[in-house]
């Protein structure tokens, strides 16, 4: 950590559950420097809150924490996203330092430059764009998760090797199973794979301005109304995992998409044991209703990124009665009843 020594102070903001499972490998900051301010959190959606952002400003001006100095972070994406915005306007930016401790933050959240709160029911309506100095993904911190926590990685993973780049897909091919991609040699490489794949597209619309970072939401325009209709029972990458088999079926039967496409989408899914959303029982209409107030969608028409083939995709805009009845038909044909 000598990278740390230019700094003035440290802050480190760290998941209260990381701390207490990995005490080996949290870094030990006090050895490297003597002024560390730590602040330990309790993690999950609940966090990204305005008043523990207050919370937390509050600890640094009342000690007198200086711009000179270094955040770290230790933590999946609920840290990182309040700790991105935390470092961002602190005294109008100070460095930061990731270290993602989820698979979904390895090889998403953390890269890409956006943090945010949730604040009066709106996920992530307050936030900004700021990178991190460096982010340091450590597959040590993957060993304790929760195989459903794993499974929210694993659709991110799905989804780059699905419409970004085919040679992830491949990488995936590879895997017999969950244990086999998480314990053996290949994570390492997967997951570099993913952050530079993110990392490229980010790169060309770092401010979201031009749609390159659109790519980057398939699967997600139905995941977030199956998320929504659910009030979030189903996991986020259940519901990422049916979006993307669902938006798959949408292209094919609108011509766009290769069935091998939709197979293949289908096939790794089982493959890592994800379960789909039980979209009957969340009800169709409940569920196309958010998708049509999502903020992609105007003038009765939704938006989303379809694939034509493994690792290459398009945008299209589909009338929410068109979706409405391939939902339908997606529904009966993959018996996705309760
Ligand atoms: N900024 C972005 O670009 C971006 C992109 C995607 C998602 N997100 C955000 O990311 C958040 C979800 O992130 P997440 O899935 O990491 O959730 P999370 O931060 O809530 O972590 C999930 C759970 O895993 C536990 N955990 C964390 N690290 C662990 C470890 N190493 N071992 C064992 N348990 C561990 C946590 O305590 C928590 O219970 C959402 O708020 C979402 O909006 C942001």
């Amino acid at each position: 950590m000598s990278e740390v020594d230019k700094y003035s102070e440290i802050v480190f903001m760290v998941s209260k559950n990381v701390e207490q499972k990995y005490q080996d490998i949290i870094p030990k900051l006090n050895s490297v420097r003597g002024d560390v301010t730590k602040i330990s959190l309790v993690d999950g959606e609940s966090l990204k809150n305005i008043r523990n952002y207050q919370k937390i400003m509050r600890v640094l001006v009342e000690r007198q924490v200086s711009r000179r100095s270094l955040l770290i972070y230790a933590g999946g994406g609920t840290v990182g996203d309040l700790a991105g915005y935390i470092a961002s306007t602190y005294k109008r930016g100070i460095d930061m330092i990731a270290l993602p401790t989820t698979l979904l933050a390895q090889v998403d959240s953390a890269v890409g430059g956006k943090n945010g709160i949730n604040f009066s029911g709106v996920k992530n309506v307050i936030g900004s764009f700021y990178n991190p100095r460096m982010i340091l993904a450590d597959t040590r911190f993957l060993r304790k998760l929760d195989l459903s926590i794993v499974r929210d990685g694993i659709s991110e993973i799905i989804k780059y090797g699905a419409v970004c780049d085919h040679t992830i897909m491949s990488m995936l091919d590879s895997q017999m199973d969950i244990h086999d991609l998480m314990n053996g040699d290949s994570l390492t490489r997967i997951i570099s794979k993913c952050i530079r794949t993110k990392g490229d597209i980010v790169a060309s619309d770092y401010y979201d301005e031009k749609g390159e970072r659109n790519v980057l939401n398939f699967g997600h325009t139905i995941a977030h109304g199956i998320e929504s209709a659910s009030k979030n029972e189903v996991t986020h990458g259940n519901a990422v995992a049916t979006g993307m088999l669902a938006e798959a079926y949408i292209g094919e039967k609108m011509g766009i998409t290769g069935r091998e496409v939709r197979l293949k989408i289908q096939e790794v899914i089982g493959k890592f044991s994800i379960s789909l959303a039980p979209l009957n029982s969340l009800g169709l209409q409940n569920m196309i209703k958010y998708i049509s107030n999502d903020k992609k969608a105007s003038d009765g028409h939704v938006s989303m990124v379809i694939p034509e083939e493994i690792g290459k995709s398009q945008k299209i805009r589909a009338s929410v009665k068109d979706i409405f009845s391939y939902m339908k038909s997606f529904t009966d044909s993959y018996n996705l009843g309760n």
